[in-house]
């Protein structure tokens, strides 16, 4: 088991002007938010709409640069890295998002969208291009014969499928799911996880999987990290998360979840108010104005994660 990706202090500002007389202001839409990556291994990121989970994922796929923190892929530190080692490291870590076909080519076949990125990364023949495409149809469990149709005739569990397939196809270390089977299914949902787990094992990657289901984050993490207005404040195993939240807003999220038992004993806590505008975010423990347990020391000073019972936890009260 080994890190193929260290995020220390990842901060990202967005400035924007919310009228045409308005001065600029800033949404710090992730704040601080440290976490590794294990090859092999699934880290999902949950929280609400608006809490900083895409562009967390836009950060990790380079898409955009952190304002602050440091990223290192493969022990290559980002900031510091060479063009060559940037666009070697840019293969390295792939995306899946939640809608493929915003993600594919409407006027380009099943066949060329494969082959895309080897045709653009790699000095292959058609003939291996032609190969590598079929034999990852092939994995995914799509026929052969797909290969020369168009995105809109499929369903769109075989959409993802396809997207996914893409995603592979340079062969990453880690691929970054941003809710990738929210909008598909339940029937459909599930055989899509399992996919994703069989490839997991197969090809040694490590997910980052942003999803805001409960059901299916325990389905399929080995870490959780809990985001409210892009600061961590819950990180741990599955089980320890699952088994006893502590901070107040993860035991919020999961009484609001049903569970299998209907026997199990359950806490019920509903979130008072609405998530805070980003653009004007609490003083203090950003969960404060929302918390039934807050004290004056929560209004006042931000939290940092501590390990507390054997997770990271970023809570005043809890102990
Ligand atoms: N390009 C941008 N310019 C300005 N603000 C942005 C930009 N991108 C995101 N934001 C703001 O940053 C915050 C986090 O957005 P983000 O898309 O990361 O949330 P999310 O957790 O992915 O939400 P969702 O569950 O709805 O996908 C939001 O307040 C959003 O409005
Ligand atoms: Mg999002």
């Amino acid at each position: 088991m080994s890190i193929v990706l260290e995020a220390r202090g990842l901060s990202r500002d967005y400035k924007v002007r919310r009228g045409m007389f308005s001065p600029v202001a800033t949404v710090k839409a992730l704040a601080d938010v440290s976490f590794d990556l294990q090859s092999g291994k699934t880290l999902a990121v949950v929280g609400e709409s608006g809490s900083g989970k895409s562009t967390l994922a836009r950060l990790l796929t380079m898409i955009e640069e952190p304002t602050a923190g440091t990223l290192r892929i493969n022990g290559i530190d980002l900031v510091t890295a060479t063009k060559a080692d940037r666009r070697k490291l840019r293969s390295e870590v792939q995306i899946v998002f939640q809608n493929p076909y915003g993600s594919l080519n409407p006027r380009q076949t099943i066949g060329d969208a494969l082959e895309e990125p080897l045709l653009v990364n790699t000095n292959q023949s058609a003939e291996e291009r032609r190969a590598a495409s079929a034999a990852m149809m092939a994995r995914v469990g799509l026929r052969a014969e797909f290969r020369d149709r168009y995105p809109h005739m499929f369903s769109g569990g075989q959409r993802q499928r396809i997207a996914i397939a893409r995603a592979l196809m340079l062969r990453p270390k880690i691929l970054i799911l941003d809710e990738p089977v929210s909008a598909l299914d339940v029937s459909i949902r599930a055989q899509v996880l399992n996919l994703l787990v069989e490839l997991q094992d197969e090809f040694g990657l490590a997910y980052l999987f942003i999803s805001h289901d409960l059901s299916v984050v325990r389905h399929i993490a080995d870490e959780v990290m809990v985001i409210y207005l892009g600061h961590a404040v819950e990180m741990g195993s599955r089980e320890r998360i699952f088994s006893s939240p502590q901070h107040p807003y993860t035991r919020a999220l999961l009484s609001a979840t049903p569970v299998a038992d209907p026997d199990a004993k359950k806490e019920r806590i509903v979130l008072q108010g609405e998530l805070p505008s980003p653009f004007d975010p609490p003083s203090g423990c950003p969960f404060h104005p929302r918390c039934a347990f807050a004290v004056d020391k929560c209004r006042a000073e931000s939290p940092v994660l501590t390990n507390k019972q054997g997770r990271d936890v970023a809570c005043w009260v809890i102990d």
